[in-house]
């Protein structure tokens, strides 16, 4: 790859630990110059920068290979921070209340005094806010002091990193620095909840399944997904999500050359002869599956196949978010 840059550095750490000084110190030092940073959430690894660095986050972009200055998510530590960078209505503190720290990104008002910079939400006059759940990566965020922008750590419409290694395979030297904490442990981006208008709003399936979302606001959630599908780029954007090999959703039997991701015990007809098999969770159990999905849609990606077939799944719980990253990358081609 011409464009390949030396290798990045890459530092070792536990997620449920606060991070050591010596650690601390290294990606502060990266973000305060401007640089960035493959930093492990429980979703999935961001792309890490200064998010009052509008230097800093445009290299977000470039390096990603985004088409659009997309909005990013800003990472804050604590509730409290979050509260400095938007206005938070009734539901919006409920919902922070019960799923913070954990994978639920908030889009709320941002507030004028904001240092967040305009390139980190793309100019609108809301701010999307996380504040991810593993101390590694709180501790480092609040560490540094100041809102971290971070993207999945991928280049763009393809699939997102969930270890050190995919950091790597994605973005190379291009990140400064990599944290590596192992595998994530959601597997899945957070879900993203718009508390903007009268009624909060899906943007994004994800971690945190709508019925639990539900369950704490009392009542059913739209969905509306047309933050990540705005038409601007059609079809483009639905295909998020994409391994390189052709993807046959809801498969019940293996064609000549497919290799299989399967889920539960009962696999598709003729698996048997199935060019290779992943299965998401042998037991059935939708949160093991949602960890092991891009891990293994990448392992199948590279195993030459000629498609993969993916076996039914259900659609509650976080089957919902595992559903739609799948259908994504069915329309990519
Ligand atoms: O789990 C995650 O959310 C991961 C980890 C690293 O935190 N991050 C992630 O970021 O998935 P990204 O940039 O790949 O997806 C962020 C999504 C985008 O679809 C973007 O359009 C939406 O959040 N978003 C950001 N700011 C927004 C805003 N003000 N209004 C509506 N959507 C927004
Ligand atoms: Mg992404």
């Amino acid at each position: 790859m011409p464009d390949r840059q030396p290798e990045p550095r890459i530092i070792e750490a536990d997620s449920d630990r606060a991070p050591a000084p010596d650690l601390a110190r290294a990606v502060c030092n990266v973000l305060a110059a401007g640089g960035l940073v493959g930093l492990p959430t429980e979703t999935v690894y961001g792309l890490a920068a200064d998010a009052t660095n509008p230097h800093a986050v445009a290299r977000i972009f470039a390096v990603k290979r985004r088409p659009q200055f997309n909005p990013l998510i800003a990472h804050v530590e604590t509730r409290e921070a979050a509260l400095r960078h938007g206005r938070f209505n009734r539901e919006a503190e409920r919902l922070a209340d019960h799923f913070w720290p954990g994978p639920l990104t908030l889009v709320v008002p941002k507030r004028a005094d904001t240092p967040i910079a305009d390139l980190v939400t793309a100019g609108l006059d809301t701010v999307a806010l996380r504040v991810p759940a593993p101390p590694l990566a709180r501790g480092l965020i609040a560490a540094f002091g100041r809102p971290v922008a971070a993207p999945s750590a991928n280049r763009s419409g393809r699939i997102s990193a969930t270890t050190a290694a995919d950091v790597v395979e994605e973005l190379g030297g291009a990140v400064d620095l990599i944290v590596d904490a192992g595998p994530t442990a959601v597997g899945l981006e957070s879900t993203i909840v718009a508390c903007v208008g009268a009624q909060p709003v899906v943007l994004r399936p994800g971690g945190v399944a709508r019925e639990e979302i539900e369950a704490v606001l009392g009542g059913p959630l739209e969905v509306e997904r047309s933050v990540e599908d705005r038409p601007a780029a059609p079809g483009r954007l639905a295909a998020h999500y994409a391994p390189a090999t052709p993807v046959r959703l809801d498969a019940r039997s293996i064609e000549p050359g497919e290799a299989l991701l399967a889920f539960g015990p009962d696999l598709a007809d003729g698996a048997e002869h199935a060019a290779a098999i992943r299965n998401l969770s042998p037991t059935g159990d939708l949160v093991e599956a949602a960890a092991n999905l891009f891990r293994h849609l990448r392992a199948l990606d590279r195993t030459g196949a000629v498609r993969i077939a993916i076996a039914p799944l259900p659609s509650e719980g976080l089957g919902e978010a595992i559903r739609d990253r799948l259908a994504r990358a069915a329309a990519a081609r």
